[in-house]
């Protein structure tokens, strides 16, 4: 018998690649490669990417460079690049660095198998097709026991919004929700594994209409349905568009109490006249409007957003507009970036502030959200709620895992309570953590 071959996953941006990668391994796994943590040991090196920003995308190529040394010492190893960067770049990534064997794009990785084969026969394959057959359909049902006790479940992928700054419509395609079915027996067989938290994800997941028992299914009927699954305790969605905001998915948020009271709800920029040069189709109010639903419907929601700053065209007073709007509604987090000009967007072709300029606006929407955090944290010392433990902590005897908040929580607890949630009350706030004691 042959031994197995060895193949090491590295992903890149969003939870769908982390999503992907894990389907990917599975899709190889018949052909006999094992996941291994080190390059240095693999045969096979599949580089998951993403395409968002410049600085993501370049760095896959900086990384490329460095596997130059594994090459040499072992001549059989073979390199691939997946994901964002694979659709968006083709063919242009091997006459860049012609270290890649094989570039796959996120609708085609089903067909890994046979572009592995011939790849190990001494071709190069390439495909970025958008097929229309699902890719899900073709992958390997059973997936392996689940490392972790929370685990992502891709319900919906693409998106037909097209914000002027985004490349996701490109590399990930139009919207398609997959069928109802599909998804509960996934849920179903991820918790028959261990798992007791699920996160929904799609590009705009609130924007899912799966075929479902006598129709079209909203994310909100699904989760409905979902959280009746015996062993799910605990249910998240991401990323979410404010336009797909329904009073269904509202109303979740009020009756289904495996719902996390957590939600991502991306802004991008708190001036009307930015919102509208990003083609967003949503002014401040109109957000703001949707945060007091959810907030009415759940009173301890905790927010997180994505900002962009440094967008062409924005004034200081535009930049003024988003701190306003972000001290309105009071996140718990946020994701913050300067404005990266992409290749093939209509934003591209604009003029964008100056980089000293952009700099200092992020660094001052930074310093009002770390305020922001610090807060939401501080609120949460002496409430008790729930932790899902996740792993080991730093501190010999402590465990890690995540407060329905989404924070971060480290107690001393017993090994047995790993992947297991538990009632914990909170005594301190610390930089990216809180710190509790079991209930
Ligand atoms: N589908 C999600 C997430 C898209 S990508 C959504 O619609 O919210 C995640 C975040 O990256 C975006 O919310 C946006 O804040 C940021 N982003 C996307 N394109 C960008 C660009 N060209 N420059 C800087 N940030 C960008
Ligand atoms: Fe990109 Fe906008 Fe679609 Fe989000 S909604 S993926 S930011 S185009
Ligand atoms: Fe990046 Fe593609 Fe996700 S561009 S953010 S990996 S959808």
């Amino acid at each position: 018998m042959t031994a197995p071959k060895k193949l090491h996953v590295k992903t890149y941006g969003c939870q769908m690649n982390v999503y992907d990668s894990e389907r990917m391994a599975e899709a190889l796994a018949p052909s006999g490669y094992e996941v291994t943590d080190r390059p240095e040991d693999a045969d096979l090196i599949l580089l998951n990417t993403c395409h968002i920003r410049e600085k993501a995308a370049e760095k896959v190529y900086s990384d490329l460079g460095r596997l130059r040394p594994l090459r040499d010492a072992k001549p059989d190893l073979k390199i691939g690049v997946a994901g964002c960067v694979a659709q968006a770049e083709g063919a242009e990534i091997v006459a860049r660095q012609p270290l890649v064997d094989l570039v796959v794009g996120p609708q085609t990785y089903h067909r890994l198998p046979d572009m592995v084969r011939a790849v190990e026969g001494g071709s190069t394959a390439i495909d970025t097709d958008m097929p229309e057959e699902d890719k899900f359909d073709h992958l390997p049902k059973l997936r392996t026991p689940a490392a972790r006790p929370s685990a992502f479940l891709t319900v919906q992928e693409g998106c037909d919004k097209f914000c002027a700054f985004c490349v996701v419509p490109y590399t990930r395609g139009a919207e398609v929700s997959r069928p109802v079915d599909r998804l509960l027996g996934e849920a179903r067989a991820l918790v028959a594994r261990g798992v007791r938290e699920i996160t929904l994800l799609g590009q705009n997941v609130n924007g899912y209409h799966g075929e479902g028992p006598g129709g079209v299914w909203s994310l909100g009927r699904l989760i409905r349905e979902m959280a009746g699954i015996d062993g799910l305790d605990r249910i998240r969605f991401t990323t979410s568009h404010p336009n797909d905001m329904t009073d269904d998915l509202i109303a979740a948020h009020a009756e289904v109490p495996e719902l996390m009271p957590y939600l991502h709800l991306p802004v991008q920029s708190g001036s009307d006249r930015i919102l509208k040069a990003m083609n967003r189709k949503h002014t401040a109010e109109s957000y703001l409007a949707i945060v007091d639903r959810l907030r009415a419907a759940r009173p301890d929601l905790a927010l997180s957003g994505d900002f962009i700053v440094g967008f062409p065209g924005e004034t200081e007073a535009d930049f003024e507009a988003t701190l306003d709007l972000v001290r309105r509604v009071r996140y718990a987090a946020a994701y913050t970036f300067r404005y990266s000009a992409r290749p093939g967007t209509p934003a591209a072709e604009k003029d964008a502030p100056e980089q000293a300029v952009a700099v200092e606006r992020l660094h001052r929407l930074q310093a009002l959200i770390a305020q922001q955090q610090a807060e939401a944290q501080a609120a949460m010392v002496g409430r008790e709620t729930t932790v899902l433990f996740e792993k080991a902590g730093r501190e010999p005897g402590q465990l890690v895992g995540k407060s329905e908040h989404l924070m971060a929580v480290h107690a001393d607890a017993p090994d047995a309570l790993l992947g297991r949630i538990a009632g914990v009350r909170i005594t301190e706030s610390k930089a990216n953590s809180l710190a509790a004691v079991l209930v």
